[in-house]
């Protein structure tokens, strides 16, 4: 079994701790990454973790995942709702994947309830801040498993 799941953030959530307080909390990049790792350990994972503003280097990292990749968990920040770009690499790493927002995106604004990748994804967790990374990760492990 491959352990290794990418989990590659998007534009702007490289500023949280400064972004809404009620959608996202006070958690930074860095404190949030180092619990996806710990929660990936704790269930015989490991985490590798990337962020960008720019939306081809995100394409990019898809497009160079590591052979010893199982798994992708994706938040593409606003990116999710219409890069067609994004949408392409995605399909092109051909891994199980699972769509995560820290906010609950179908009750916010509409244009947020459209999401370009979810049908290429797993699953789709949302609304649950980081506890959603570590049920996207139960998620993974079990179909990576198969
Ligand atoms: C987000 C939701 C997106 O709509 C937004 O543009 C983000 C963050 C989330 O994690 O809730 O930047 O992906």
């Amino acid at each position: 079994m491959k352990r290794r799941v990418e989990v590659i953030h998007g534009v702007n959530l490289g500023e949280l701790g400064r972004r809404p307080l009620e959608h996202y909390g006070r958690i930074t990049l860095p404190e949030l990454e180092s619990a996806v790792r710990r929660f990936a350990s704790e269930i015989g994972l490991e985490a590798a973790c990337s962020q960008t503003d720019h939306e081809g280097e995100f394409c990019e990292l898809l497009h160079r995942v590591p052979a010893t990749t199982g798994g992708l968990i994706l938040n593409p920040g606003a990116w999710t709702h219409y890069s067609y770009a994004i949408r392409d690499a995605l399909e092109i790493a051909a891994l199980p994947a699972v769509e995560v927002h820290l906010s609950a995106v179908d009750e916010r604004e509409d244009w947020r309830r459209v999401s370009v990748i979810g049908d290429l994804c797993v699953a789709t967790v949302q609304g649950k801040g980081v506890d959603g990374y570590r049920e996207a990760l139960e998620l993974l492990r079990d179909r990576m498993a198969v």
